[in-house]
């Protein structure tokens, strides 16, 4: 897998094309992969009627290129407070700043993708769209801004463009040859298991690691892979489908006054309300759509006024779950009309916490239970209950491997490393760790790690002590932050430690952030900017330059959600 960054080399083609060639150029942003997923696939659709296309990473991109180009689709997800993905970062800013070209002579179309649980959901799409109109560029389409079951809509933005652009993109380039830019196609095909057709794994372990005295319940959970041919790399992350709890799906249904065996039309075929309850709806999440189409049957004067303040209603839903809805506002309505409320079911995407360098075909995992009393109820997470309390050792559970590119450790082993990952953000560094003690990679390695008891929440203490004792792990700066009566975070021992952790980014150090986007990420990366600006004798805008230069580099890499 050398990776899709030289797979790709998109500068190659505007040598060869000459002003006769046209193609439309796929530009995406990801940081997970699915902005990445829906432009291969869009690739691929183009390919099979001849349109000439071109896929490039924005990482990738000469962003002078742009003025040369005629067709441009973007297709870019947000992050956490409506951040552009880590390899969308840099065209976005170009874009945003006094360098951005006028681009008259482009079309162009953008795709977002995102979460409309999230206030500043597909921001990044947005802001790309406009800003594209503002220098000049004409709209192939509009803008479509997807949710998190974005299927049907990509696949009907999908064809707007492809109808648009077919005459004119193959009528202008039919004398001329088109340069096979096509991603190597052993990179794109990690496993024929998909989100769409996953592996039917068997679940080995799942232990408690935090102490009973502990405030999370966090467990560690080890999947048996064997025989699927399933292969992943540190920095991967593993797709989990999930069962709603059916305790949970009788005690909605019994709150609406419906029943079990209600029949329900589902894409064409009959289904119970339990069945379609249980395997494929979101129950444990609320969102606006949810709230909007519900309110039409609850008629509530209460609810209804929710709906007019979005960020009102955002707060609202975000400390619910669906039941939570129904019981405080009772509806009266039909089975099938209740199910066209509630959105599909996603799987959720945990980052991998070992090698297969170590476990071969097991995947491990670092999970967090979310389990909480609210509204006179107990409550729990989807997949995070599933995976902890409902699944017994040697039950099955539908896996893929979501790869992550923007998550690597270097290719050279002889690079330090420094890691970032309190909380469940630990996992991938435990991948991490076990591949270079495999490799027998000569590079430093420091980790920063926290939680809130010393005692209670040291996840994984033991393993960490021996890869210090065998001299894997070099450095290990710990945060518990309720050990003392002042809270203590990892980004304050980054602090402590600014000097030797600015020697470390000067000898040629990666640097990595996994865990908590809405605090902790950008906490840290305040901090990385504190220790430029101390360290390296810099300007604050001097340092964000070296922090960008290291995340364009990528030597500066987050997976934070
Ligand atoms: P707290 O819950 O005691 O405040 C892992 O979840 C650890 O991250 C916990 O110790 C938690 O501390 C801590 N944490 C909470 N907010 C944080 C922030 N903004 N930056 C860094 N760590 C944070």
């Amino acid at each position: 897998l050398a990776g899709l960054a030289q797979a790709v080399q998109p500068n190659v083609s505007v040598q060869q094309d000459s002003v006769a060639a046209k193609f439309l150029t796929i530009l995406y942003g990801s940081q997970t992969g699915n902005a990445k997923s829906v432009a291969q696939e869009f690739k691929a659709k183009l390919d099979a009627i001849n349109i000439p296309a071109k896929i490039v990473s924005m990482a990738d991109y000469k962003q002078k290129q742009l003025k040369t180009e005629s067709h441009v689709v973007i297709i870019v997800s947000t992050h956490g407070i409506g951040e552009a993905p880590d390899d969308a970062v840099a065209l976005h800013s170009f874009l945003a700043g006094k360098k951005a070209p006028r681009l008259n002579d482009l079309n162009f179309a953008v795709l977002g993708l995102g979460d409309t649980s999230y206030e500043f959901f597909c921001q990044t799409a947005k802001d790309f769209d406009k800003r594209l109109q503002d220098l000049g560029a004409t709209r192939i389409t509009d803008r479509v801004d997807c949710d998190v079951d974005y299927d049907a809509d990509v696949a009907a933005w999908f064809d707007t463009i492809t109808h648009q652009v077919k005459d004119e993109l193959i009528a202008k380039t039919s004398q001329s040859v088109i340069p096979s830019l096509n991603v190597h196609p052993s990179a794109v095909v990690a496993s024929q298991y998909t989100k769409k057709a996953p592996y039917t794994a068997t679940l080995l372990e799942s232990q408690k690691i935090t102490g009973r005295d502990s405030v999370k319940d966090i467990r560690h959970i080890e999947i048996s892979l064997e025989d699927s041919g399933i292969q992943y790399r540190p920095g991967d992350s593993l797709g989990v489908w999930f069962e709603n709890d059916i305790k949970l799906v009788d005690e909605l249904i019994t709150a609406l006054g419906l029943q079990r065996d209600d029949s329900i039309n589902w894409s064409g075929d009959d289904y119970s309300l339990h069945d379609v309850l249980v395997n494929k709806l979101e129950l444990t999440q609320s969102y606006p759509a949810f709230a909007t189409k519900y309110a039409e049957y609850a008629n509530n004067v209460e609810l209804n006024a929710l709906l007019d303040d979005k960020s009102v209603l955002r707060g609202y839903l975000a400390q619910r779950q669906i039941i939570d809805v129904v019981r405080q506002y009772p509806a009266k309505v039909t089975a099938q009309q209740f199910v066209d409320t509630l959105r599909i079911m996603t799987p959720r995407l945990y980052s991998i916490a070992s090698s297969q360098a170590e476990v071969e075909d097991e995947v491990h995992l670092t999970v967090a239970l979310v389990e909480y009393d609210a509204h006179g109820h107990a409550h729990q997470g989807g997949a995070s209950s599933f995976l902890s309390t409902r699944l017994d050792e040697g039950g099955e559970v539908n896996v893929f491997v979501e790869r992550n590119d923007n998550f690597r450790l270097p290719a050279d082993g002889n690079t330090p490393v420094i890691m970032i990952g309190p909380g469940t953000g630990i996992a991938p560094f435990r991948a991490f760790m076990q591949q270079r003690e495999v490799e027998e990679a000569s590079g430093e390695n420091w980790l920063f790690f926290g939680n809130p008891n010393y005692t209670q929440d040291f996840l994984y203490q033991t393993e960490w002590q021996r890869f210090v004792k065998d001299g894997v792990l070099n450095k290990i700066s710990l945060a518990f932050s309720r050990d003392q009566e002042q809270k203590i975070y990892v980004q304050h021992r980054m602090l402590e430690e600014g000097a030797e952790l600015y020697q470390w980014l000067e000898q040629g150090a990666h640097i990595y952030v996994c865990g908590d986007a809405n605090h902790m990420a950008k906490d840290v990366q305040d901090a990385l900017v504190q220790i430029v600006i101390e360290h390296g004798a810099k300007s604050e805008e001097q340092a964000e330059q070296y922090i960008s230069d290291l995340r364009r580099a990528k030597r500066y890499q987050k997976d934070v959600y």
